[in-house]
């Protein structure tokens, strides 16, 4: 008897968590502003489905050192274990079976926008999951303008140098050569 007695008290609390008095959404609801259980969106308001994110193709900020050390710092942590420290694909993880990204230094991504590679931190790439979470905006830009100095990295030539450089250049590899 008693447990019926319980289940009776339980199953009624249950119903009268489910019935108790509510408006639904755009209710009637005289007494109220606008005679309506909701009230208008503060004037200004932009709905979550207007709003059109626009991002900047370019380095949103001056090019710096310090950028581009963050940039390599972050790359190093969050990018190299795919993409390789050099970014030619051939991170440890990808060793262990992950799909292999396209080397960074292929002749489309060298002609890509700075801002292709914060969409890509931002947003994923086919099977790349997104590091928006993990990566904030500044640190996306700082990655992506590091990637750009390894692609300039890969792709230096003797004529970039100037005179000075390149007899420093050879000092030193003549002093490798050395025994
Ligand atoms: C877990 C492995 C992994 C990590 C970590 C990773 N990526 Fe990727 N990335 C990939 C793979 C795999 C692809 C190729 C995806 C595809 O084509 O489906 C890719 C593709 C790319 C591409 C090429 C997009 C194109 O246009 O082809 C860029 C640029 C890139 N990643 C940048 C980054 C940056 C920057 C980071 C660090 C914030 C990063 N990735 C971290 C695996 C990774």
């Amino acid at each position: 008897m008693l447990i019926f007695t319980a289940i009776f008290l339980l199953c009624a609390c249950g119903q009268d968590m489910r019935n108790q008095p509510r408006y639904d959404p755009y209710q009637a609801a005289p007494g109220w502003p606008n005679d309506q259980s909701a009230r208008m969106p503060v004037e200004g308001t932009v709905s979550r489905n207007q709003a059109v994110e626009t991002r900047p193709t370019t380095l949103p900020e001056p090019l710096s050192r310090e950028l581009l050390e963050l940039g390599r710092e972050r790359f190093d942590i969050f990018c190299s274990p795919c993409h390789g420290g050099t970014g030619n694909g051939d991170g440890a993880i990808v060793q262990r079976g992950f799909p292999a990204p396209p080397s960074l230094h292929s002749a489309r991504l060298r002609n890509a926008p700075l801002g292709h590679f914060y969409d890509v931190i931002s947003d994923g790439f086919g099977v790349m999951y997104s590091y928006a979470a993990r990566v904030p905006p500044d640190e996306r830009w700082a990655i992506a303008a590091y990637i750009r100095a390894l692609q300039l990295s890969q792709h230096g030539s003797l004529e970039d140098l100037t005179p000075q450089q390149r007899r420093e250049l050879e000092r030193q590899n003549q002093g490798g050569k050395a025994p």
